[in-house]
């Protein structure tokens, strides 16, 4: 079943699927999906292994282009942005799997992120600018690492800022992934299975961190994620794909009880 996204007098959609579809050959990995997620939400993205969760965040994120369908930003149609400007406008993502710089100190994964966003322009040449210390750099330059060391603090690893990013432990990782994505100053974050490979501990952790984080940046959170009791425990609301499709939509009650989501994915796991 699919319930209407809110009532009226909630709605204020931030990022909007319409009809987004995207194939591989012969393969519909993302078929017609259409969804509004609201402001403040954290909103969760579930299904079977290979459903195409990750794929719809590539579209949303503009990292592949879709086959056809919308992605609309508070009312703008971005479906042709490129992905640097998707970043701009205040959506950061998270990888499935961790994307970090790991021979880069702990501190610079997130400064690099900072570094670019500080600078409007072309990103490349702010880097560079940084790197050979061109006039005015040093001044931005302190600034930027100590923006990234209170995003640091914030994720609890402050402590291990010169740490070779490769040597920390796995949750740690996923911690600085979400550092260096909030480092671009999101309004929209994206979070691709955060909790994988985490013990049940980390997990619980990680999802009252995920709230506090979406309050304190008041961001709207978009969640890629399997564990079934930590999604339906943080969730505003829930989509479940399957094979490419959209087969439920709504809150966690509603989701869990669902016939069809039942059979497809939740199973014994309900
Ligand atoms: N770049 C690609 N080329 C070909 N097939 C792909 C590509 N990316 C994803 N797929 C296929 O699309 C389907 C959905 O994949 P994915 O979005 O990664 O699923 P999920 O994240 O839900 O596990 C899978 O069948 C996968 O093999
Ligand atoms: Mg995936």
């Amino acid at each position: 079943m699919i319930s209407e996204p809110l009532t009226l007098a909630k709605t204020h959609p931030v990022l909007e699927a319409k009809g987004l579809t995207r194939r591989f050959g012969g393969l519909v990995a993302v078929n017609n999906v259409s969804f509004a997620v609201e402001q403040h939400e954290i909103f969760g993205l579930i299904g079977p292994n290979g459903a195409g969760k990750t794929t719809l965040f590539n579209l949303m994120t503009g990292m592949i282009p879709a086959d056809s369908g919308q992605l609309i930003y508070r009312d703008e149609d971005i479906s042709q942005n490129r992905p640097c400007q998707i970043a701009n406008i205040g959506i950061a993502r998270t990888f499935q799997n961790i994307r970090l710089f790991g021979e880069l100190s702990v501190l610079e994964n997130v400064a690099i992120a900072r570094h670019i966003h500080s600078r409007s322009g072309n990103p490349i040449l702010s880097l560079l600018a940084g790197i050979f210390a061109l006039p005015s750099s040093n001044a931005m330059e302190r600034k930027t690492y100590r923006k990234a060391l209170e995003l640091l603090e914030l994720v609890g690893l402050a402590e291990r800022a010169i740490e070779q990013a490769k040597n920390l432990p796995y949750g740690d990782q996923r911690r600085l992934e979400i550092a260096r994505a909030l480092a671009l100053e999101p309004q929209v974050l994206l979070l691709d299975e955060p909790a994988a490979g985490m013990n049940p501990n980390e997990k619980h952790k990680l999802s009252e961190f995920i709230r506090e984080v979406r309050q304190q940046f008041n961001l709207t959170v978009i969640l890629i994620e399997h564990h079934v009791p930590l999604v339906m425990g943080l969730c505003d609301r829930i989509a479940v794909l399957h094979f490419g499709q959209l087969i439920a939509l709504g809150e966690p009650a509603v989701v869990r009880n669902d016939r069809a989501v039942i059979e497809a994915y939740l199973g014994d796991e309900k």
